[in-house]
């Protein structure tokens, strides 16, 4: 298929381009670059070993996007360009539904325009918000929490209206678990701009020494050793469910959303300790207080997924963090320190 690929210089579309192109399909990515790098395009080809098109646009430029689904020919989009941050979501929610929302919305209204019929869209856990009840199923019910959670469910709710007006329109959104690692290779990976937010950018800063120590927002949360319980997904296995999820959409009509993680818990405490294995150093820490808006606990059912899709997450722990530490030792400290 001949592929648009939105936000595909980021943390999990560069992954996923790789994957798309080992697969054969064809490629053009678009950018804005507003929080990635040109340079991951000769990365993303390295790995690959084939070529693609990588253009400079915001989605936010309506012409400009119209202007290349009119001309693309383009067979299916896969959407996953985007703010990711909850906290940076409650402070600044206009940039969340301007880029995340509104730039979603004139986006499937050119595809639509432009009988672009296939649609994988980049959801995330986020849309279920603070869980009663585990594992985390599609039909548990959607309630977002933060302005960054309400763009992603929105956009749902938006690609789900399009499928019901358009007979031959598929969309599959894939609901995110904690996406972590980096490509084996250790040639692709995330690289936080600025202090991260996240747990597993954090820790390997505080392996490089780059920061002192890892704060563990709260210890005395209702779990087996009082950290907040994640399910970790090796973005390599979220990668290859996009492949998995383009076909369906090629071979389907209407709209579906699929959760992919593992089906594991894991503590903040277990994740340390797999780092400080995968590593081989000991990793600073101290327990502070809980951070607003966190669940005690969030994990998947993945059975839909491996349903509809014949998809299984393989990587553990362990491997995460390894193929995670592998890129980052590599990292220059500098890009890092801002
Ligand atoms: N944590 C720490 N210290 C840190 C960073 C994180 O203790 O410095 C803890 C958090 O409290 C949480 C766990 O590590 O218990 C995971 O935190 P992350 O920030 O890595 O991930 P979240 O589960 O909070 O957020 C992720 C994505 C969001 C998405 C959300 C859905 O990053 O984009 O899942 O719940 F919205």
């Amino acid at each position: 298929m001949k592929v648009l690929v939105t936000g595909v210089t980021g943390y999990i579309g560069s992954h996923t381009a790789v994957e798309l192109l080992a697969e054969g399909h064809d490629l053009i990515g678009i950018d804005d670059f507003s929080t990635s790098s040109p340079k991951v395009k000769h990365d993303i080809e390295r790995v690959a070993g084939r070529p693609f098109t990588l253009l400079d646009l915001d989605l936010r430029n309506r012409c400009e996007v119209e202007c290349l689904l009119a001309s693309g020919e383009f067979d299916a989009i896969i959407h996953f360009a985007g703010r990711k941050f909850v906290g940076e979501s409650v402070a600044e929610p206009m940039q969340y539904y301007e880029r995340n929302l509104a730039a979603s919305v004139s986006l499937a209204a050119a595809a639509q325009r432009h009988e672009i019929s296939h649609v994988v869209f980049s959801s995330s856990c986020t849309v279920y918000g603070q869980p009663t009840q585990l594992p985390v199923t599609e039909e548990t019910p959607i309630a977002p929490v933060s302005p960054y959670g309400r763009t992603k469910a929105m956009t749902e709710t938006v690609l789900q209206d399009l499928c019901d007006a358009t007979p031959s329109a598929s969309v599959l959104a894939l609901r995110y678990f904690n996406p972590i690692g980096a490509h084996p290779s250790a040639l692709l990976g995330e690289v936080p701009s600025g202090p991260p937010n996240n747990l597993l950018p954090y820790i390997m800063q505080v392996a490089k020494r780059v920061r002192p120590f890892l704060n563990i927002y709260g210890g005395d949360y209702d779990t087996h050793d009082g950290t907040c319980i994640r399910d970790y997904i090796h973005v390599v296995d979220l990668a290859r469910a996009h492949v998995l999820a383009l076909d369906r959409a090629a071979e389907t009509t209407g709209f579906e959303a699929l959760n992919l993680g593992t089906g594991i818990g894991s503590s903040v405490l277990d994740v340390l300790e797999a780092c400080e294995k995968a590593t081989g150093r000991a990793i600073p820490h101290q327990i502070v207080d809980r951070r607003p808006g966190d669940a005690a606990s969030m994990f998947a059912d993945p059975s839909r997924a491996q349903q509809l899709l014949g998809w299984k997450a393989e990587a553990n722990l362990p491997e995460m963090c390894l193929d995670h530490w592998n890129f980052e030792r590599n990292l220059d400290v500098d890009a890092l320190s801002a």
